[in-house]
């Protein structure tokens, strides 16, 4: 009798510690739910980390200017340009990744001799990991620290959008190079992607001497960026420096099939400043901070190149060409000679439109100590 009274008590607890894991579970199956309503929430492995803003409650995201459709002809613009209207005014967003220890934190980041500040989408894994072991590999190079950060905003929605994320946040606990934040990452985000970086770094990473900004695509000779920098006379990087290929007398291409398509209703004057191609290009600390303090006071352009070139022009600094970087790519002379041979590449420091597997084996190749190539070849040297 006494046996089957405990018997039934021990059967009641089971039940009850039952009872509360499917509940808790229960709890936590909620939590992802909720998160598909994009609510801003800190990843939870981070939260030891020091942070200045706190995550964002939905109420507070940022919301539609209404004006923007008042605009003459608004709703014959295309939607991603009635977006960017609608949006321009938007500058925060929660972060979803960060790196305040990149550079060691901000009284040590002079210490970082080359920052080298990648734009990438949550889709570009497989660039991403053959430049983590090729050109953008952190590295002591000639007595001096490279450093590497992917800038990545989100894409996608729903399922789709947590997967990719998950994925950045392992990729992040792999290789403590992403930056992420939650906004749409989209072409004509671009600029709010360069500037939110730049306001990453004014507060983590304030004195780098030199960064490098590009794309992920592209194939950069580090070595020769550092000992270009290097014989940079009297600029240790406090001083301006904005070098890459030099754009100058162009304005807003106003045919609403390009890509870059700005309509007047965006900028209605016709004349960009002059700029370098945002494929990849190369400042000094000083110039990225004096950037940052510019973009206050200039409203959103969707091309972040000219943004760039708007923002030194205000500071009264000008950008300039370097022979070594080809973001139009590389003109080859003559139809029989490989496009791809190293000898090419050893005397650039940057080319546009690299697939993954061509870095890989580039990156090989001008390390060769056998690579037999001739004097520096006039032909690489003349304009792009
Ligand atoms: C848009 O224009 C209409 C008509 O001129 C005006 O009544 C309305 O207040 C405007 N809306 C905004 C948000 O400016
Ligand atoms: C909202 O849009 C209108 C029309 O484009 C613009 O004049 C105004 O400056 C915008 N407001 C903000 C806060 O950006
Ligand atoms: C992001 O922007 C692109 C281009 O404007 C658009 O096609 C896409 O639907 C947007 N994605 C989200 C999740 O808003
Ligand atoms: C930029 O991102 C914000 C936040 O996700 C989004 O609301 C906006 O539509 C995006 N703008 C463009 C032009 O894609
Ligand atoms: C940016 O502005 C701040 C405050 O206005 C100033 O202290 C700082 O020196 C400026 N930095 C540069 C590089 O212009
Ligand atoms: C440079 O390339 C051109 C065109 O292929 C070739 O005619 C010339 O001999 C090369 N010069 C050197 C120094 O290799």
């Amino acid at each position: 009798m006494r046996k089957k009274k405990t018997e039934k008590i021990a059967l009641i607890l089971t039940g009850v510690v039952c009872l509360f894991i499917i509940m808790n579970k229960n709890d936590t199956e909620d939590e992802v739910t909720s998160n598909s309503k994009d609510t801003y929430e800190m990843p939870r492995h981070q939260t030891h980390l020091p942070r200045s803003k706190t995550p964002q409650p939905l109420s507070s995201r940022c919301q539609q200017n209404m004006s923007a459709y008042n605009v003459t002809g608004f709703s014959t613009l295309p939607g991603h340009i009635q977006d960017f209207l609608l949006y321009r005014h938007c500058r925060n967003f929660p972060m979803l990744l960060d790196l305040p220890n990149k550079c060691g934190g901000p009284l040590n980041s002079a210490d970082v001799f080359l920052l080298l500040v990648i734009k990438s989408s949550p889709e570009n894994y497989e660039r991403r990991e053959v430049l983590r072991k090729t050109w953008a590999k952190e590295r002591l190079h000639k007595g001096v620290w490279i450093r590497r950060v992917f800038i990545i905003g989100t894409t996608k929605t729903g399922f789709e959008k947590r997967r990719l994320n998950k994925l950045l946040k392992l990729e992040n606990n792999e290789n403590e190079d992403i930056l992420q934040w939650d906004f749409n990452d989209s072409f004509f985000n671009l600029t709010l992607k360069q500037i939110l970086f730049l306001e990453w770094m004014e507060r983590w990473c304030p004195h780098p001497r030199f960064l490098l900004n590009g794309d992920d695509d592209i194939f950069a000779n580090t070595f020769n960026m550092v000992e270009y920098l290097q014989g940079q006379e009297d600029n240790d990087g406090s001083k301006h420096l904005f070098t890459g290929h030099l754009i100058q007398n162009v304005g807003p291409i106003r045919h609403s099939s390009s890509k870059y398509f700005v309509p007047v209703q965006v900028q209605e004057s016709e004349s960009y400043p002059p700029y370098c191609g945002g494929g990849g290009f190369l400042l000094s600390g000083f110039t990225a901070r004096t950037i940052y303090n510019m973009s206050h006071s200039i409203i959103l352009l969707p091309i972040d190149d000219v943004y760039m070139g708007m923002c030194l022009e205000k500071a009264g600094l000008k950008p300039t060409s370097h022979f070594g970087v080809r973001t139009a790519g590389l003109h080859v002379p003559a139809e029989n000679v490989d496009n791809f041979h190293p000898c090419y590449y050893r005397e650039i420091i940057l080319v546009h439109r690299f697939l993954p597997h061509m870095i890989f084996v580039m990156w090989d190749e001008i390390q060769n100590p056998h690579l037999q190539c001739g004097k520096t070849n006039s032909s690489l040297q003349g304009s792009p």
